[in-house]
């Protein structure tokens, strides 16, 4: 199986935003990633429901939709309402996961969890079997052009090592800092998707640089 490929929109040009989606729709990417940022989980905001309601209507790709916000659980219903496919929660912004896990499968989405990159593997021994899939921050969320933290491989290795243990089937993914360099590192430790911004976005030709992601 080849790699599942996801760029994050955060990177691409918003004065342009239907020319990159037909970008993202003619190319070999799997899914559109999507980052909503409040200002207060992370320290930055980024793009809410005005732009992703609009995305449903010309996106082709499945949405992957990353909520770097605190009380994920409010906004369920408006999330599902945007057609998105997996809904990524942080764990460190769920009091109760396994309730908003339960919630978001709930609502026809499938549910992920999210680590930033000081939140160990092991906090996921009692959910792992719940999630369709486990998001590993190899960046400090908010930002994209970030340098690729090394130890996010090693937390691959563990997650997969869970995973084959409990016979469990969630994905992993990571998110930030990645390229063909770290991207052939996370795939050999047993990443299944990866999301890129700025490497696809800045390159000068996105749709080979999502093909090459997708080879590793
Ligand atoms: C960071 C976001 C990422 C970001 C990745 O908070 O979650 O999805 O867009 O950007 P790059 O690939 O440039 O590190
Ligand atoms: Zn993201």
């Amino acid at each position: 199986m080849s790699t599942i490929v996801a760029p994050s929109l955060l990177s691409a040009d918003f004065l342009n935003l239907e020319r990159d989606i037909e970008m993202l729709n003619r190319s070999e990417a799997d899914w559109i990633h999507l980052d909503i940022m409040d200002g207060v989980f992370v320290p930055n905001i980024s793009f809410g429901f005005a732009v992703t309601n609009l995305l449903k209507k010309i996106s082709k790709k499945p949405l992957d939709t990353h909520l770097m916000i605190v009380q994920p659980e409010k906004f369920i219903k408006e999330i599902a309402a945007t057609g998105t496919t997996y809904m990524n929660v942080h764990f460190e912004a769920c009091t109760h996961l396994h309730r908003v896990v339960q919630q978001i499968r709930d609502n026809g989405m499938k549910p992920a969890v999210t680590l930033n990159p000081h939140t160990p593997v092991s906090l996921l021994e009692d959910i792992i079997k719940d999630v369709d899939m486990v998001l590993l921050m190899s960046v400090n969320p908010g930002f994209g052009g970030q340098k690729f933290i090394e130890n996010s491989v090693k937390k691959v290795t563990q997650l997969k090592d869970m995973i084959l243990r409990q016979n469990a089937s969630a994905l992993i993914q990571v998110d930030g800092g990645v390229n063909l360099e770290t991207g052939r590192k996370l795939v050999d430790a047993g990443a299944d998707a990866l999301v890129a911004g700025s490497f696809v976005f800045s390159s000068e030709n996105p749709e080979e640089t999502i093909r090459q992601l997708k080879a590793l």
